[in-house]
């Protein structure tokens, strides 16, 4: 296991720990970081912690389930009392980058239904500026290019003429989101406007969400490798 895992491992783990009371109902965030507190809750669950969870993505639905977390859907519940979930990058502010693993839709879609948002991150996710990590903006795969476009001229307003706009592609074929949508990432290296852009962004039609998630973490716990934690 890398020094990076183990930290996610640590800080998976210490969320449980920490955050976690029997009753909860719990929106499940979807990436490694998250997983490793899935494997964590189901090893509660398998020692008689009784809690439900709601997932962010089908590949968390499917570690929940493996591991016996009940799960419920949003036809059964109302607000969700705790949702963790990790990012690509957050900033001193607890604004994030998200949706490296193109959840970015469900992820958005739970914590608008969360009473409090736990983001949890190895401490390497911790920068000055949101931006190395390229910003995920999932799009409806009818007139992507158009919206595409769209997208270009909006950054370009903001300052980000140059910035490289790519289509998400694994094995040379477009990545497909769980909803049935494209991703593009847009590479703008340091954004000074977060919170402008994630409001932005969402406005063009044919994007349906944004990976700058701001002003949603309610507080942020990092681990290291040694498995020192802290808070922010
Ligand atoms: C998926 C995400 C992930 O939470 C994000 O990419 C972090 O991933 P990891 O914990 O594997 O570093 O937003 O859409």
């Amino acid at each position: 296991m890398t020094p990076q895992d183990r930290a996610k491992q640590h800080v998976g783990r210490a969320a449980v720990e920490r955050y976690v009371r029997p009753g909860m109902l719990l929106g499940l965030g979807s990436g490694t970081t998250s997983h490793w507190f899935v494997r964590a809750l189901g090893e509660a669950v398998a020692d008689g912690l009784e809690v439900r969870g709601i997932p962010t993505s089908r590949s968390t639905e499917e570690l929940a389930r493996s591991l016996d977390v009940p799960l419920v859907g949003f036809d059964e519940i109302d607000r969700i009392e705790l949702v963790v979930d990790g990012p690509d990058e957050v900033d001193h502010d607890g604004h994030m980058t998200k949706g490296g693993g193109a959840c970015l839709l469900w992820e958005r879609i739970v914590a608008d239904a969360a009473e409090r948002y736990l983001c949890v991150a190895d401490t390497t996710k911790l920068v000055e500026r949101l931006g190395a990590f390229p910003v995920p903006i999932e799009v409806v795969r009818h007139g992507w290019e158009s919206t595409g476009r769209s997208v270009r001229r909006l950054l370009s307003h903001h300052g980000y003429p140059d910035a490289p706009i790519t289509l998400r592609t694994k094995d040379g074929e477009p990545v497909v989101t769980d909803s049935g949508n494209l991703i593009l990432d847009a590479a703008l290296g340091s954004i000074t406007d977060p919170l402008v852009l994630d409001r932005e962004l969402n406005w063009i039609p044919g994007v349906v969400e944004n990976g700058l998630f701001t002003g949603i973490a309610d507080e942020v716990l990092f681990a290291d490798p040694d498995g020192a934690i802290t808070v922010m």
